[in-house]
């Protein structure tokens, strides 16, 4: 098997960042891709020194209209091809709808839906069809539940679980395998450890640490798995919306946000 080269997208911090130590760990080349000045050069160098791959950097706003070009481009002129894409950079939030800008939501809605398509498209005109590809769309568990404060976000979740599911009927056949990551929390950003810490019972054994969930995900992903939902409490969750009327879904979500206004 030659060595695979990935690229992950929001690879500085959180969830992306720990794609790429996982992925070094396993003997991947990487192309880390992340917004200029966020220490993406240094964690290249550490895993360039530490696991004896090769890391490059792109320092792209993948908002910007032509990013998505500009990272196979990159590889194009090297001749290289990349056989492993994981659309992990996402933006996330908890507020009522009309406490943000419509900027926020363009911004929202452009990294969390219009990137991923496009990188998966550009990804799938350079595949080599002799060597097994994979991609690794991170969905949430947002994208399953209705969440009041989550209304864009979870939709745009909702929207890479459709998307993967169609893709994976589309790629039947072919030597590319697309699985969904759907995690419950993960301990990434300062804020939302805090949330997460206040947490008891079954909303605590949903929450992960990144490594843990970038290590569940990478092993699914060789695997050929549809859908990585990490933990069983998280699995549990799942299983009860499936089978749960919807006014008794409602009504826990409503008392949920009693005293979150
Ligand atoms: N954390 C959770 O509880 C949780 C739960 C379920 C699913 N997820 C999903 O997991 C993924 C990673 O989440 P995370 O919590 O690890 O997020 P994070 O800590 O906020 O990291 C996001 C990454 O994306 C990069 N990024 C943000 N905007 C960008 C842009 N315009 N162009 C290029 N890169 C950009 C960030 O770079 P900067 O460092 O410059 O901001 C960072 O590297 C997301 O898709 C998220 O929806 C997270």
């Amino acid at each position: 098997m030659p060595q695979l080269t990935a690229i992950i997208t929001g690879a500085s911090e959180g969830l992306g960042k720990a794609f790429a130590v996982e992925l070094a760990g396993r003997g991947c080349n990487l192309v880390l891709v992340a917004l200029p000045n966020t220490g993406l050069t240094n964690l290249a160098s550490y895993l360039q020194k530490t696991f004896d791959i090769k890391a490059d950097t792109l320092e792209l706003d993948l908002t910007a209209a032509d990013s998505p070009e500009q990272i196979f481009a990159y590889l194009s002129k090297q001749k290289r091809t990349a056989h492993i894409l994981i659309n992990n950079a996402g933006l996330g939030n908890w507020d009522w709808f009309t406490d943000k800008e419509t900027a926020f939501y363009k911004k929202q809605i452009e990294l969390n839906i219009t990137t991923p398509v496009l990188l998966t498209r550009l990804f799938l005109g350079q595949v080599d069809a002799a060597v097994t590809s994979y991609i690794l769309n991170v969905g949430s568990l947002g994208g399953l539940f209705v969440v009041p404060k989550k209304q864009v976000y979870g939709a745009s979740k909702s929207f890479m679980r459709y998307f993967t599911r169609c893709m994976q009927l589309e790629l039947t056949g072919t030597n590319v395998k697309m699985s969904l990551l759907s995690p419950g929390g993960i301990n990434t950003r300062p804020e939302i450890i805090l949330m997460n810490q206040k947490l008891k019972g079954i909303a605590k054994a949903t929450i992960f640490e990144a490594d843990e969930v970038a290590r569940i995900a990478i092993d699914g992903m060789f695997k050929g798995k549809k859908e990585i939902i990490p933990g069983a409490a998280n699995k549990l969750l799942v299983f009860l919306n499936g089978i749960l009327p919807g006014f008794v879904k409602d009504a826990i979500i409503k008392g949920k946000l009693k005293g979150h206004g």
